[in-house]
């Protein structure tokens, strides 16, 4: 195959001829290429294919004339310069993870990492021996090539994409190590010990398994690890062939080692009285004590809260609208870095919702009589993102209310609810009940707990006698199956008003 020299980002690459952009880059694809959501743009100039109909029809005019282009349609058939539009590193990755009090006992003489493997972003922690978080360092998932959500990179790896969904998540992860490092002023040769969380199919594509049983009824997993592997084993590179890796325990197929690891970091478990735990993202997963026994579920939200699959969406980058307020009997719309608005993210998506009924600009069905609605200068929200926020909000609502149901609580008598992840931790939540994402009943009783499924494996890392409380913790979860739950289904249908 004919090669040819580029250049990426100031830096030189060598690249296939005919191979497009994205296959060369590794770029994002939250659409998977299809040529469908715009969200690939690079600039590039030199010798390309001329743009495709997809780039025709979701690339402006001007952008056209500027040389930006859809990483997954345009092809390199020589010499070239692409540059990424947005600085990735610009992303709000949340690190933030409160450990409760826990005594040492780490298996590493020096150094230690923690890492929570998200469908969509990657979050790391780097430890000594003595508990002292020494750095943290945050990045997106490049598995998103792949698709925006679990389901389409579960279809890739069936149809022969495993080893290169391996290999993306591997290179991650030897990145965040030396960044990390660099971060600290260490050496990767020094680290003992790695525990890497995440949702069970993020943990079959990193250990090379065939998520074929996580595909097909009945949906049960056929590898539930809590097993300790050597880094070589594993195809981490960074680090000495011997590093012990620890993955952590998964409930079932859709309940993964992320939930169990915020579980042992919430001390849900703990509570005298019921109590809730959600980590809304493209999955919602949730969890239930009620005092004596422990429910989990998990609803697939989509990714409209991560900013994808709306027209205007993006992460909650710096230019992303967060917030959304009513002055003045108007919209008023806050950016992430008070920088000029690109977008809308997750949380500003539920704001604007929320402003938008109190102004009856829109009904309760969602519908808005006078066309889109303009947040900023080009930034607007249409009707189809309203429908995809519906969907995504009655997904997690549904679910915490079919949870309650199924458990025989009341949400009413429910003492707490715990919000982890990226979103939660920037959701307004009277927003959230006002559109129905959070039920009423919890409003005054919601806590934000930041990501805390790297607060779990933080303690993992550190005291490894923890180990065996994420195994029971695992063992002991009864998971609620929601998709043919009739319960669900029909709340699902009734929750999408407002
Ligand atoms: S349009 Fe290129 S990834 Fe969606």
């Amino acid at each position: 195959m004919e090669q040819t020299k580029l250049t990426f980002d100031n830096k030189q690459i060598i690249a296939t001829i005919g191979q497009t952009i994205a296959q060369i880059i590794k770029g994002e694809q939250p659409c998977g290429g299809h040529g469908k959501c715009g969200k690939c743009k690079v600039v590039a100039r030199g010798s390309l294919s001329a743009p495709s109909e997809d780039e025709l029809r979701l690339l402006s005019a001007d952008e056209l004339s500027r040389g930006v282009r859809l990483a997954c349609s345009a092809r390199v058939l020589g010499e070239c310069e692409i540059s990424t539009i947005r600085n990735e590193r610009d992303s709000v990755v949340l690190t933030d993870a409160d450990l409760p009090q826990i005594s040492l006992c780490p298996d590493f003489e020096r150094l230690g990492v923690a890492l929570d493997i998200g469908t969509t972003t990657l979050a790391a922690r780097l430890y000594s021996s003595d508990g002292e978080l020494l750095s943290s360092v945050g990045e997106l998932n490049p598995q998103s090539s792949f698709g925006a959500d679990v389901i389409s990179r579960i279809e890739a790896s069936l149809a022969s994409h495993e080893e290169e969904l391996a290999s993306l998540i591997l290179s991650a992860i030897d990145n965040l190590i030396f960044e990390l490092c660099s971060a600290a002023g260490r050496m990767a040769d020094e680290i003992g010990s790695i525990v890497l969380t995440g949702n069970t199919a993020m943990l079959y594509f990193l250990t090379k398994s065939s998520p074929l049983a996580l595909s097909r009824a009945p949906f049960v997993a056929d590898k539930l690890f809590g097993e300790t592997l050597g880094a070589r084993e594993l195809g981490l590179n960074s680090l000495a062939p011997d590093t012990k890796v620890y993955l952590p325990p998964c409930i079932s197929a859709f309940v993964g080692a992320d939930t169990v690891c915020a579980l042992l970091a919430t001390k849900l478990c703990d509570s005298d009285a019921a109590s809730m735990l959600v980590d809304i993202g493209t999955n919602g997963e949730m969890a239930l004590f009620d005092g004596t026994r422990l429910y989990v579920c998990s609803t697939a939200a989509g990714p409209a809260f991560e900013g994808v699959g709306i027209s205007s969406g993006m992460r909650g980058e710096t230019g992303a609208i967060d917030k959304v307020t009513i002055l003045n009997g108007a919209l008023h719309s806050h950016t992430v870095g008070g920088a000029k608005a690109r977008g809308i993210c997750g949380s500003g998506i539920v704001d604007a919702a929320a402003c938008m009924l109190e102004l009856e600009l829109m009904d309760e069905t969602g519908f808005f009589e006078d066309g889109d609605v303009t947040l900023a200068e080009g930034v607007t929200l249409t009707q189809n993102d309203i429908r995809a926020l519906q969907l995504a909000k009655s997904a997690i609502y549904s679910g915490l209310c079919t949870l309650a149901k199924k458990c025989g609580a009341e949400l009413s008598n429910i003492s707490g609810l715990k919000i982890a992840g990226g979103f939660g931790k920037y959701l307004n939540i009277h927003s959230a009940t006002r559109i129905g994402l959070l039920p009423r009943e919890v409003l005054g009783r919601t806590e934000t707990v930041g990501n805390a499924a790297l607060a779990g494996a933080s303690m993992l890392l550190l005291d490894v006698t923890l180990r065996k409380e994420a195994e029971d913790i695992a063992k002991r979860a009864e998971v609620v199956g929601l998709a043919s739950d009739p319960v669900f289904s029909e709340l699902y249908m009734s929750s999408m008003l407002f």
